[in-house]
């Protein structure tokens, strides 16, 4: 018999009405939260057959994405295929890579120039018309799901364009409009913001203010061009929260909460992290809850680990089901530039010991810079500073470290904080483009070897990890940005290059380096899936190797375990295990019982223990 299901809404709304109306009035009025309802239901309406069958199986099992099967891949549509309807076309390659969870980088409409990769949005319900139109989005993402795939689309929450209807005509003198953001017509309170309040990009786009040509002066955390939203207001709430139940509804089934920690801003505080904030991704949990519960929200939080847990909320009032594992990204290339596994061994068991940390989303590279965000509490337990070692790192990743292969460049460079971050491809971090460039087999073949250890390392991670489009084939930096008048001043374009279908061609040529990274990419993956042992849910430790160069760590899943071992080094490094030990090399498929065992220079090793 079909099950009926027309008081759906009406039941989930009942479970969670005093919670949402709690939360609601903590912040804002009981009229707002009437029109509020009226959202919810007219989404909840709009929300096509296939969207709702997706929601009611994956309501039945709220923890389906926490499996070791799913691969993701975070690509820009022009870079990739062109326009949307190139990324339809090129699907198979998505599906050849094993790619299970896409990630489509900011795709709304936004201006040409000011438009900061697309994280300035002139609408939230318009793609960009040289992407193509919002039929095609959702042609694309019915067609992923009928691939087995999920789409990830950015919400970008934290400020609108300047060229946003509601920016416009706040620059027209529209009260209502002038409410949306932040409006002073003195500097007295943006002055006493700027005592507390941070920078984002001291270089690129120092203080957080911005003088408009009339005189006003409107908050800007970001690009000038980027107005802040301000969330005190009800109506700002409401209108970005119908602008993501409107993509979810096109499809969407994981929601980007942009630079989500920056949301809520209060004279005298930093305007990070404050309680506001957490307020309203619970309730942006519970409105997906009801009207969309297979669509999932990873939050943007590029902090440290104790500031980056509390956004998966608790057990009985969860909020983002995914959050960027940002400090064991820095912490990896920290590794690859000091040889030292410390720091990494000591950031895994930070983050074993968080709550909620099944819920993490692990990379090695982003469309994003490397910030230097690591635990310098400890580094200094180490004997290591802070500055003087951000310096080192910065120094290695651009190639000026005597004998470092990388070939990085500088981000936001701030002379006061000297303080910048780092941008490049993983495939020039790891030193593969200055190997290309001297025709040096033997250093390329180094390279290749640290690229593939380094995303094994990522996959033996628990979570779900993410590929970066091009780093499949060792995609290298791209230096034509320097030439374009728009992106000259943006380095993180530098690791935003195009995909280069022709050199990814040669993924199929075993002896080329793209082939080997993208043979040995398949193979982490499908071996991943098959063993238990990389459930998120795994017990994970980590164990001294005897090497400073040997990361060593086991994980441990309904009595199997997992010894993984990674050589951070370009040496050989010898590993003894306790007595003799009985495993089967995951890579190889072979059975050993040995007292010891090597690793080559970068090498890695997958010991399934037999039990
Ligand atoms: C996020 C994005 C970044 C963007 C910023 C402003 O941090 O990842 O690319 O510049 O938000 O929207």
């Amino acid at each position: 018999m079909k099950k009926d299901y027309s008081n759906e809404l009406g039941t989930r709304f009942r479970d969670r009405y005093d919670e949402l109306k709690w939360l609601y009035c903590e912040l804002y009025d009981i009229d707002g939260f009437d029109r509020l309802c009226k959202i919810i239901k007219e989404y909840y309406n709009d929300r096509n057959d296939e969207l709702k069958e997706r929601d009611r199986k994956r309501e039945n099992d709220p923890l389906w994405f926490h499996t070791n099967d799913i691969v993701g891949m975070m690509l820009y549509v022009d870079n990739f295929a062109g326009d949307l309807r190139g990324v339809i076309d090129r699907l198979d390659y998505a599906v050849e890579c094993g790619v299970n969870y896409l990630h489509l980088m900011p795709l709304l409409d936004s201006p040409k120039e000011n438009s900061d990769g697309g994280y300035a949005v002139a609408d939230f319900r318009k793609v960009q018309p040289q992407l193509g139109t919002m039929d095609d989005l959702r042609e694309l993402t019915a067609l992923c799901h009928k691939r087995g795939i999920d789409c990830c689309l950015d919400l970008v929450m934290n400020h609108t364009s300047d060229e946003h209807a509601w920016a416009k005509a706040a620059r027209e003198g529209d009260e209502n409009a002038r409410s949306h953001y932040f409006f002073y017509d003195n500097w007295d309170i943006p002055n006493r913001f700027e005592q507390t309040v941070p920078q984002v990009f001291p270089t690129t786009a120092p203080g957080n203010f911005t003088q408009l040509d009339n005189g006003d002066i409107v908050m800007t955390t970001f690009y000038p061009y980027q107005w802040d939203l301000n969330y005190a207001n009800p109506t700002v709430f409401n209108d970005m929260t119908a602008n993501m139940l409107f993509l979810a509804n096109v499809g969407i089934d994981v929601i980007r909460l942009d630079a989500v920690p920056y949301i809520w801003k209060q004279l005298g505080t930093s305007c990070r992290n404050l309680p506001q904030v957490h307020n309203i991704v619970r309730m942006m949990r519970i409105i997906c809850e009801i009207v969309c519960p297979s669509v999932l929200l990873l939050g943007e939080v590029v902090m440290e680990p104790k500031k980056v847990a509390p956004y998966f909320g608790t057990p009985e009032k969860p909020e983002c089901h995914m959050l960027y594992n940002v400090t064991t990204m820095a912490s990896i290339w920290n590794t690859v530039a000091t040889r030292d596994v410390r720091l990494l061994r000591r950031q895994l068991e930070t983050i074993s010991e968080l709550p909620g940390c099944d819920g993490f989303l692990n990379y090695l590279r982003c469309h994003d810079d490397i910030g230097w965000g690591l635990d310098y509490d400890y580094l200094r337990q180490l004997g290591m500073q802070e500055a003087p070692h951000k310096k080192f790192l910065n120094d290695y990743f651009i190639g000026r470290w005597k004998g470092s292969p990388s070939r990085g460049e500088l981000y936001n460079d701030d002379p006061v904080l000297q303080d910048a971050r780092l941008c490049g491809t993983a495939a020039s971090l790891c030193g593969v483009e200055a190997a290309l460039w001297d025709h040096d087999e033997e250093a390329l073949s180094i390279a290749v070897d640290a690229d593939i250890m380094l995303h094994a390392f990522m996959f033996t991670q628990s979570g779900i990890p993410v590929i970066y489009s091009g780093d499949e084939v060792g995609q290298l930096n791209d230096y034509l940005y320097h030439a374009d008048i728009e992106k000259k001043f943006d380095s993180r374009y530098l690791h935003r290059g195009k995909f280069d279908w022709e050199l990814a061609e040669k993924r199929h040529e075993s002896d080329s380096y793209q082939g080997r990274i993208f043979v040995a990419l398949r193979k982490l993956e499908t071996t991943r899936a098959k063993h238990d042992v990389f459930m998120p849910q795994a017990q994970v430790s980590t164990f001294d190797t005897g090497s400073q160069n040997v990361l060593g760590l086991n994980r441990t899943y309904q009595g199997k375990t997992l010894l993984a071992l990674f050589n951070f080094c370009e040496e050989e490094r010898e590993f003894s295990f306790e007595g003799k030990l009985t495993y089967t090399d995951l890579m190889t498929g072979k059975r050993h019982t040995k007292q010891k065992t090597k690793l080559k220079p970068y090498g890695f090793l997958w010991a399934m223990i037999k039990s």
